[in-house]
């Protein structure tokens, strides 16, 4: 069992100047080890984000027979191939933790192995969907026990004569469209995913760098991605930048904090995972900055410059969404915190995460005395930038949701609400540092062990 903390929050944080580090992207950190693992040779991984998401991730590679080793600070990967796996057990447990993307793109990669898998993750990742994950490997010849489960734990049993499929993507999931990719690379023939909204293409540009054989159509709505399988893979040399959807937070108190700035470099600027910024940019009046755009393995990186800045009430474009999906929690705290009605519209995603982010950010703002109304797909929120937040004193349970946590303490420093917030631990999974850095920045964080 992991320790649970609690954390309380009772003061304002002062205005601040600096330049800081973020931690580097969980997806780009996934992504990079389990393809590593179906390529031929060794790949070597520099700046891999060690969050719990990406250990869980690499103990299930390792207990899937992949070798990997850090030495230092540079993680070698030994790939061996498509499909080339190693079990010895007619069953092979695998735990994800909290990681969905780990879930769902290794399941991918399974699915076109012929073995028994029982897949299990932590008490919020076994209440997520896996329909996403069922439906498309079905159709494949993959099979998941117990029949009609939809959640984990689930046994996958792969299949040795995958059939390749067209798959219609309607969600703007990732997650979605790259076990589909996954499962291809191991399959006959041509597969396809029509992707109907843009949802980040790491996989895409991944498998484009280690020589699949993968084309992209733009499509008048969206984009048609064909792989053709059973191709071997190069491997790599690979550094992961830093993640944008950690940034997020630091940027919004940033923002809501007078005469503050910070500086940010190497942040992973890919268009498909910077919606947060454009939306402050180009709607919010938000003062933050890209510099020095380059490229590193592949994807955008470049520096952020943010200050404190007079914002803006407004509306979420829903092409937007999928963008920004990870940031919808801090979204909603800057759009309570500014004054005026915002609005979001399809944004039901949020609600399969960590936890129902509409409704466990809901609960945080109207705590606070924020009035927001939602549905499953939609929240409007009523912002007041000077309410008197001060005699207020909340708890926070955050159901194991790390971006849940993390926006209760962006909030807490700049209204000085006094916040305990439940299960911090939970922040570990993709921003191990967080506390430090907000105390580097002079944030005050007390943690109260359970
Ligand atoms: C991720 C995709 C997103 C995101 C998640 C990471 C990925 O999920 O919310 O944190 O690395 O592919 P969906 O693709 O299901 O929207």
């Amino acid at each position: 069992m992991k320790k649970k903390i609690s954390v309380l929050l009772k003061d304002k944080i002062k205005s601040f100047s600096k330049t800081i580090k973020i931690p580097t992207d969980k997806s780009l950190s996934l992504r990079s080890i389990i393809l590593a693992s179906q390529c031929v040779g060794l790949s070597k991984i520099k700046g891999l984000l060690e969050s719990e998401d990406v250990l869980n991730c690499i103990n299930a590679l390792k207990t899937l027979g992949v070798k990997i080793v850090k030495k230092n600070n540079i993680y070698y990967v030994y790939g061996n191939g498509l499909n080339s796996f190693k079990v010895k057990k007619k069953i092979t447990k695998i735990f994800v933790g909290n990681s969905g993307t780990t879930a769902r793109l290794l399941s991918g990669l399974l699915s076109t192995y012929p073995n028994k898998f029982y897949l299990y993750g932590d008490q919020s990742m076994n209440k997520r969907d896996m329909t996403r994950v069922i439906e498309p490997l079905e159709k494949i010849g993959c099979f998941f026990y117990p029949n009609k489960k939809t959640t984990l734990p689930l046994t996958l049993e792969g299949t040795s004569m995958p059939l390749a499929q067209h798959h219609i993507e309607s969600k703007g999931s990732a997650q979605i469209k790259s076990l589909i990719l996954l499962s291809a690379l191991s399959t006959f023939g041509t597969t396809t995913v029509e992707e109907k909204k843009i949802s980040r293409n790491h996989t895409e540009l991944f498998l484009k760098k280690i020589n699949s054989n993968i084309k992209i159509k733009k499509l008048k709505k969206g984009n048609l991605i064909s792989l053709k399988g059973r191709k071997n893979l190069n491997s790599f040399n690979y550094t992961v930048s830093s993640d944008p959807s950690s940034l997020a937070f630091i940027a919004a108190l940033t923002l809501l904090i007078p005469n503050s700035k910070l500086i940010i470099h190497n942040v992973l600027c890919n268009p498909t995972r910077i919606g947060f910024i454009k939306i402050l940019k180009e709607k919010m009046n938000a003062n933050i900055k890209i510099k020095n755009l380059k490229k590193v393995s592949g994807e955008k990186v470049g520096s952020i410059i943010v200050k404190s800045s007079s914002l803006k009430s407004f509306s979420c474009p829903k092409e937007l969404v999928p963008s920004l999906i990870d940031e919808l929690p801090i979204l909603f705290v800057l759009a309570g915190l500014t004054n005026g009605i915002s609005k979001f519209k399809s944004i039901n995603e949020a609600t399969k995460k960590e936890s129902n982010r509409i409704k466990e950010m809901q609960k945080l703002l109207t705590q606070s005395g924020i009035f927001c109304k939602s549905t499953n797909d939609t929240m409007t929120i009523y912002g007041k930038k000077n309410l008197n937040f001060k005699k207020k004193y909340i708890t926070v349970k955050t159901k194991g949701d790390h971006r849940i946590c993390m926006s209760a303490v962006i909030l807490a420093l700049v209204t000085g609400i006094k916040i305990k917030i439940n299960n911090f631990e939970t922040v570990n999974t993709s921003f191990p540092n967080f506390i430090s850095l907000i105390r580097n920045i002079g944030g005050k964080i007390e943690i109260k062990k359970n």
